[in-house]
This record gives structure tokens, sequence and C-alpha cells, in this order.
């Protein structure tokens, strides 16, 4: 709900939770009051302003008439640079004199409908809150828009040159928020390749945190957001607030404590680079950012965020299939027999859809060729991509598609004809990332072609599903199709390049289901959920990594969102040997897929793929929608502990995920939390082992003395089902959230039966809750 207090000039933005607060002050500053739990409207709203009586040594006055009025010691809704803020500044802009100094004062506010930005990922809003200010001849609109379910307020602001000559922005952030400094610990989600989004916790003290992408896209370096967390803030308590961008280019964020312990805020379109110059009655509108508050600790944070996901940035809400993807099974070395035979298998193992991933199209047999030619390859696919489309359509499969549309290889035909649509400067050689060059999404006949280019190849056949990558980052930035004037306009241009072909595609083609993707996860942000509701969330499918990787990613990111896939053993990057229960367990926690050599598997290996992918459907609603927990996590204990429950709260799934085996470890428990009072019964899903896992123990329970890596023994290893420990028990809800749900002892080296857990390095578990109809007692 909005509200503004006409006497007191003071808005109130409240959600079901909280509240957010700020005022007109008597120098027509919007001043930040409040943000946190939800208050009641404040009837002393003067006691609760920062303020000095007399002017502090060493600062700058607003004015001569209000010498203990210093912008330095404000806190603000909206910031500028020249009266005598030292902060970090959401706006800072050249005049056509070449000033710098601006002072925005309040004008009006109005409440609109159904606000929306044209080509811009956008979250949907019913009612927004306009409030515009001035200064000289600028007009700033800062936007709030309060989704009371989730405990969202959104921000953004456009402005608009009335100066008949240019301006210049050299920085437009999305918002900024200052506050009193409560010894927050800042948390971002920092990584590389193969190793994204990992929580990284840092304490605050004086200056400034800036973390940034210049890499043209969000990047896995640091995600686009952050939480700030008041001092022994746990999963399930404490006070934090975050922040999210809603944008997938350059961004920047800043974290900054001033002497006097004020914090700041802002996030938006990285200043780097950046020198935006906009002419008479020229509008400029900022990404939009997100913010949440959680006095329930970090789980409820982030569900907020899963909430606002799910029912305001993506549009596809459907249940997303289980799918097979040919890469990590075949790379470039394929042809229509071999993955056909992927396919089969895949149908015959309960798979819904194949995917056709890198190396279809042009000469494309490794990565030094034909990105840009979308035609394909006669060789591996004689009859195109619709006789591939076709075979795979009557196994009763759903298919999709691989493209990289927004690069070029020198080794192409679009290249060949069209060298100047890459980006490159006059002066050097491009670098290459990966062989390859980018595109300029500057430039109209890029953006044309390409619309037209992928529109008939989407149209060319029954696609399903593309998976779109974007596999490098961005170098000798500039575009032969710019002014000189407008160069540092180049990188959000071609974000907004990008935004306006994936409307366009998204728009024309509404049933295909788009997961985005670079390099894995180098561009996982709200800003491409808008289009594509999945991402590929890491080229990493170990297990142990995913776990880490996807434990980050949920801090913003709704499973809905989070795309997983059981690949081969050993993992190809990192080498290690996970169960394939365990790869399964993980990835399961999010949209599921298979990345492996369907075609080779052993028997035993087939038969325990089929039981996942029958346990995954049947659980398909709660494992992508339903509202995810962090219990425990491998960072601070040997165990990654997840939950994911349904919306009645009397149904839930609990992956218990182990770092190394322990010798002799002591009785597990896991709390189980916020379930509807009733009585449960809990089961483990049916897991199944493969033999050589006890390694030559195995002889002591055969009758017969086998070589340990024998052919005998391999051939029985490939076929027998040694079932896991059986696990079921009744509890009350109030057991498992008060007495904790006891685990089977795990394997001490003594020996074994149906109530031990066999838990080898990265070994698992899944649990399945359900409340029961009828009393047990
Ligand atoms: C990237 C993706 C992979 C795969 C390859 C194909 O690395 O992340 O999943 O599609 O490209 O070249």
């Amino acid at each position: 709900m909005i509200h503004y207090n006409e006497t007191q000039k003071t808005f109130y933005l409240n959600t079901n939770n909280t509240s957010y607060v700020f005022t007109v002050n008597e120098h027509s500053h919007l001043e930040h009051i409040y943000y946190g739990s939800k208050v009641e409207e404040f009837q002393n709203i003067e006691d609760f302003k920062i303020k000095y009586e007399f002017e502090l040594g060493s600062s700058t006055s607003y004015s001569k008439e209000a010498k203990g009025y210093m912008l330095n010691n404000t806190l603000l809704e909206l910031s500028t640079y020249g009266k005598g803020d030292y902060r970090e500044p959401t706006l800072h802009i050249e005049l056509p004199d070449g000033s710098r100094t601006l002072d925005f004062k309040y004008v009006s506010h109005k409440i609109i409908k159904d606000k929306h930005i044209k080509n811009m990922p956008q979250a949907t809003k019913s009612q927004t809150l306009e409030i515009k200010l001035n200064s000289l001849e600028i007009d700033v609109f800062l936007y709030y828009t309060v989704y009371e379910e989730e405990n969202i307020i959104l921000r953004n602001l456009e402005l608009i040159n009335n100066f008949k000559e240019d301006i210049t922005l050299d920085k437009a952030l999305s918002f900024n928020l200052d506050m009193l400094n409560k010894e927050y610990t800042l948390t971002k989600l920092d990584g590389a390749w193969i190793k994204e989004r990992h929580i990284n916790d840092t304490y605050l003290t004086k200056g400034t945190i800036r973390f940034d992408s210049k890499k043209g896209v969000s990047s896995s370096d640091h995600n686009p957001f952050f939480i700030l967390k008041e001092p022994q803030t746990l999963e399930d308590y404490g006070n934090c607030m975050g922040v999210g961008l809603i944008y997938s280019g350059n961004f920047e964020a800043n974290i900054e404590i001033n002497p006097q312990n004020l914090l700041r805020l802002n996030i938006g379109i990285n200043s780097f680079d950046f020198r935006y110059t906009l002419s008479h009655q020229e509008r400029f509108i900022t990404p939009e950012t997100v913010l949440t508050y959680s006095n329930k600790g970090l789980n409820k944070l982030s569900q907020n965020f899963h909430d606002f996901i799910n029912n305001h940035i993506i549009k596809n809400k459907k249940e997303r299939p289980i799918l097979v993807n040919n890469w990590e099974a075949t790379y470039f070395d394929f042809n229509q027999k071999k993955l056909l035979a992927i396919a089969k298998k895949a149908k015959k193992l309960g798979i819904e859809l194949f995917c056709l991933d890198d190396g279809w199209f042009g000469r494309r047999n490794d990565d030094f060729s034909s990105l840009g030619d979308w035609y394909y390859n006669k060789k591996k696919l004689p009859r195109g991509v619709k006789g591939i489309c076709d075979k795979i359509n009557k196994l009763d499969l759903d298919f999709g598609i691989w493209v990289e549309p927004e690069m070029v290889n020198e080794d192409s035909d679009l290249y060949k004809e069209h060298p100047d649509w890459a980006i490159k400067t006059n002066h050097f050689t491009s670098s290459l990332g990966r062989n390859q060059l980018l595109l300029d999404l500057t430039n109209k006949d890029v953006t044309s072609y390409l619309k037209e280019t992928l529109h008939k190849l989407f149209s060319s056949a029954n696609i399903k599903y593309v998976k779109w990558d974007m596999n490098r980052n961005f170098s000798d930035i500039y575009s032969n199709n710019l002014q000189i004037k407008d160069q540092g306009k180049f990188a959000h241009l071609y974000v907004l390049g990008l935004y306006e072909i994936l409307e366009y595609l998204t728009n024309t083609f509404p049933d295909i289901l788009f997961e985005s993707c670079s390099s894995g996860g180098n561009r996982f942000d709200m800003g491409m959920l808008y289009y594509m509701p999945q991402t590929w969330t890491s080229d990493n499918t170990d297990s142990y990594e995913r776990a880490l990787i996807q434990e980050g990613t949920s801090m913003i990111y709704p499973l809905s969102t989070i795309s997983n896939h059981v690949s081969g053993d050993r993992s190809h990057q990192v080498l290690r040997h996970t169960p394939l229960e365990s790869r399964f367990n993980v990835a399961s926690f999010g949209i599921l897929g298979y990345e492996l050599d369907l075609s080779k598997l052993t028997k035993i290996d087939e038969f325990i793929i089929k039981n996942q992918i029958e346990f995954y459907k049947k659980h398909r609603a709660l494992l992508q929608y339903g509202t995810f927990t962090r219990i425990s996590s491998v960072r601070n204990k040997n165990h990654t502990i997840w939950m994911v429950t349904n919306k009645e709260r009397d149904e839930a799934l609990v992956l218990y995920f182990q770092d190394k085996a322990l010798p002799n470890p002591s009785f597990e428990t896991i709390r189980i939390p916020n379930l509807k009072e009733g009585n449960y019964k809990i089961t483990s899903r049916t897991q199944y082992m493969n033999i050589r896992t006890t390694g030559s123990l195995v002889n002591h329970v055969l009758p017969i003395k086998l070589k340990v890596n024998g052919t005998l023994l391999n051939m029985i290893a490939n076929r027998f089902k040694y079932k896991e420990d059986t696990f079921s028990k009744n509890y009350t809800s109030k057991q498992l959230q008060n007495c904790d749900l006891l685990l089977h002892h795990t394997f001490t080296g003594t020996g074994t039966n149906d109530k031990v857990m066999i838990l080898p390095d990265y070994g698992s578990r899944i649990f399945h809750i359900k409340r029961e109809q009828t009393q047990w007692n």
C-alpha cells in the first residue's frame, strides 16, 4: 500500500511485513526515514530525522541559512555531487556549460497505473508512485512500486533533458538508499566460470565497497545482487535486506559507510566507460531495482525474491520438461545416427525433450568456425533441422536447439559478408574470446538480420525449446555505427539491442521455452529471466560443486529458474566421481536434465535413471515451484540440507547431501521447520548403489571371491541392483520442528543392513515428508 500523509509530507510504502518511509523535508529534498519491519505511521516524524544543530567542523553546509543542514549527513532518496554530499551519487551529469552541480527538489507526485517500460525487462505492476523532482532544466522521476504479498519495493528512475542543448550522463544509477549502519555484513555472490555465485561475506567498515561488471554481461564475477545483514543473522533468524537489479549488462553496486557511520547503497548501470549524451527532450530510464527486507533471516529474504521473480518477472509459469542435451555426450563429434541413439534411450527412460547443442550448423566441428552461419551442416544432419526434429518427434520427444546469435567467427560466411558487423576498433586487431567476435547489437542492420534469421530458424521445424548461449565477454569496444559522442553509450545500447531481439522472438514464439546460458552462468540475472524463464546455472555439473553453486544461486533466484543436469562419471570439470544418485539428488532441486551419452549406459545406471525420472515427474511441481529453504550448508558443516515445501505446507522433500564420509560419525538429525500441524510419514527415495562403491569389501558379502577390477565383478556390478537403506518413520509436525528427524546411522565399517545408511564421499538421500490424513495414535 502506498500512502502519503499530507500534514507530514511523508510517504509510507507498506507491504505485509515491511515499511519504507521517506519524507519531503524543509529543503524539498526527499529524506529517508525508515526501512524495516512493518511499523505504524509515525506521529513524530521530526524525531527520526538525522539532524545536526550546528555546522560540523570541516564540512559543507547546504546554505547560509541552514548551517546545520549538511547533505553529507542527510539520508537521501536521490543524491548528486556538488552541494556537499561526498558519497557515491546516484546521478552525475554534465550540463551544457560544462558544470556538474545539480540539486533535485520535490515538485509533485502521483500514482500511475500499469507502468510499462518499452524494450526493457521489468516487473509487472499495477500501481506505481511517481515522484517528480527538478533541478535547472532537468526533471527526474523516481518510481516506487509496492508488492504487498512478496514484501518487495521496486525502484528506478527516469530523467528528461529540457535544456535546449545536450547534457551528458556520466552516471545514472537506479536508486539510492541511505540509512544508519547497524554493523552490517555484506553478502555477495562471487565467482567465475564453473564456480559461479559462491556466497561471500564481508564485514563493512568505513569507506566504499564497489563491485561491478565491465564484461558486457552481468557476469559470474559478481551477481547484480547483495544482502546486508545485522550481526547474528542466520538462515532463519535476524534482520537482513536484499537488493537486486533487473539488468543483464555492465553494472556497479556501491555500499558505502561515511565517517558519521551513515550507510549508502546504490546499484545500476556501470558508470565506468559510460557517457550518455541526451539531446533536448530526450529521456533516459534506468533498470529496475528490487528491494526486500526480512526480520526472519535469510531464508525469508530469499523466499521474497523467489515469489517476486515467479509472480512478476517470469512470464512462462508452466512446469518445465526434463530434457537430454548432447553436449557432454558428444561435444562436436556427432551425426544424426548418434543423436537418435541417445534420443531413443532418452525416451525409454522417460525424458521429454531432446536438445541439440553446439555443432549442428555451418562447418562447425570445433569452436573455431561458423558462428553466424545459422544453417544446418549437411554432413551431420542430412535432412536439416526439420529432418532431425521430425525424427525426434516421431520418438514422441520434443525437440530443442542451441544457438549463440550474438557472435560471429572470423571463419564464417557471415563475417566474410559483413566484417563491419563485428565489434572492433579502428586501431587494433580485435582480441578473441573462445575464438569468436561479438556482433554489434547497437547496429539496427544487425538486430534486424538476427530477428529475421532466427525467425526463419525457429519456424523451420517444430522447435519447442531454445538454448540461447553467449560465450565471450566484451573487448575492443567501439561501433562504426555510432557517432563519436555516442561511443560511451555502447555497452548499454548493446544490452538494449539484445532486449529488443528477445522481446521480438519471445513474443513471436510464445510456445518456445527459452533457456539462457553464457558459458554456464555468466549472465544469470533478472533481466534475462524476464525473457527466458530458466538459466543454465553452470557448466560445472559435479554434484559437490553444484551444491555450492545452486545454494548461492538460491539466495535470490527461485528453483524454477535454476537449470541442472545429471552428467556422466567423472565430472568433466573437476574429474571428481560422485554417485549417480547424488548427481540426481542435487540436480533435482530445480529444472532437471541429463547430459551424458545415454546410449552407453550400463543396465544398472539405466534402471537408476528411469527411477529418478519417475520420482522427479511425481514431485515436479514441488521441485520447480515449491518454497525453498536452506537448512544447512557444506560451507559451514559437512552437510548440505535443503527443503522444498508445497503451498499448503503439508508435503515436503528434503535433500541431505554429505561432503566427506566420516569415520564413526555421530547420529545426525534434521530440523524440519514450518509444516502444517499434523502427523507425518517420512520415507526416503528408493536409491540404488553400484556395488563397486564397496571396493574389495564386496568379497566379504558375495559367496564367491572375485577380482576387484575383474570382468566378472564389473559384469555383476553393471547389473546388480543393490537397494540402499529403506527409511520410514512417523513424526508429528511439532516433533519434526523441535526434536528433529533422526536419520539412520551411517556405515561405520562393521556391517550393514537395510537400516544402515551407506554414505560414501558426496553420498546423499532425499526424504519425502507427507501429512497423513488418518490419525496414527
Ligand atoms: C557453452 C555452454 C555449454 C555448451 C557449449 C557449446 O560453454 O555453457 O553448455 O552449450 O557452450 O559450445
